[in-house]
């Protein structure tokens, strides 16, 4: 399912008096995360005690304040929620009349919902717009009601409208040190990393599933850090170390992780696995999974579609617990 909000840095407000990252429950957390993943959002929570910030699937991180626009009516004296899109355009607000502990995961739900209602701007995905350029363009070429008139195209040409800056492109210069190689690359500035990871490095390792943050086929570790490739433009990326599948090994050693996947049987198709494994490494260098819920919990955005997920978990068990 597409995310509701598409693309860009969409994000939710939440303010909550009485919220404390110590005192919220596992429940909490994955319904929390659940529902910014189908918003496609992340999530910023102000309260009494502190404010954090969340992405779907990376741990709350605490940061000093929040960051929001001045048209936000934040009520004093109880909790409330917003939802912006890219543009930080309110899509929906909630006031919570009282208090919002306990359920952030309801009322992010109900967001969802109220959005999902709305009318959507028209998008359209990349293979709609080819199609729909190839059909006009077909129009045009034969049906003689189509063709623009000599009048209209004299006055096209007079107008001489210049493109809006949306379809102008600017190229960068990016410097990038993927699996220890120093790589120096001019770029559209809308490149994304692992559009320039596949299509300019050849690094076909790492995979494209949804190309929109849902799957985690794409995830690579930018400065040690996983992230997910399909959503990070290969500018943000510039001067820092960038490891893919393919740099995990070392010659013909294959890594822990790697060696344990296979021991486990822990892929059917192996569309996900490379995914799968960087996420794996990125997260025992986090240090943060104890438990097996922990793993599972933490690996959450990185589907499967053939199920092999009791076995990822074994894997990675083995690899951290050193068995
Ligand atoms: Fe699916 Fe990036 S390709 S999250
Ligand atoms: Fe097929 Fe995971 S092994 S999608």
């Amino acid at each position: 399912m597409p995310a509701l909000l598409g693309y860009g840095s969409p994000r939710v407000l939440a303010f909550v008096r009485a919220w404390s990252i110590d005192h919220a429950d596992r429940a909490e957390l994955r319904a929390i995360r659940a529902e910014l993943r189908g918003l496609g959002a992340s999530l910023t929570i102000v309260s009494d005690g502190g404010t954090w910030s969340f992405r779907p699937d990376d741990d709350a991180e605490r940061t000093t304040a929040a960051v929001y626009p001045d048209h936000l009516e934040v009520p004093r004296d109880r909790d409330a929620l917003f939802v912006l899109d890219a543009d930080d355009h309110v899509r929906f607000s909630y006031d919570a009349g009282g208090s919002l502990a306990g359920t952030l995961g309801e009322a992010l739900a109900a967001a969802g919902a109220a959005i999902a209602a709305k009318p959507r701007p028209t998008m359209y995905t990349r293979r709609e717009w080819t199609l729909t350029c190839l059909v006009a363009g077909f129009a045009l070429a034969v049906f003689p009601g189509c063709k623009p008139r000599a009048r209209s195209r004299a006055r096209a040409k007079e107008a001489h409208v210049p493109p809006p800056p949306s379809m102008t492109t600017t190229e960068l210069d990016v410097n990038l040190r993927v699996n220890g190689e120093p790589r120096a690359l001019r770029l559209d500035a809308r490149a994304s990393l692992l559009d320039t990871l596949r299509e300019r490095l050849g690094l076909t390792g790492t995979k494209k599933g949804c190309d929109m943050g849902q799957c985690g086929a794409c995830t690579v570790l930018v400065g040690g850090r996983r992230v997910l490739s399909c959503l990070t433009l290969a500018a943000l990326a510039d001067g820092q170390d960038v490891t893919t599948i393919e740099g995990l090994a070392r010659g013909d050693q294959l890594h822990p992780l790697q060696q344990a996947f296979v021991a486990h049987d822990a892929l059917q198709c192996g569309y996900c696995t490379p995914g799968q494994i960087m996420s794996a490494a990125g997260l025992l260098a986090e240090g943060h999974a104890t438990t097996d819920d922990d793993l599972r919990e933490q690996m959450s955005g990185n589907l499967c579609r053939c199920g092999a997920y009791p076995n990822i978990v074994a894997a990675i068990r083995s690899v951290k617990g050193g068995a």
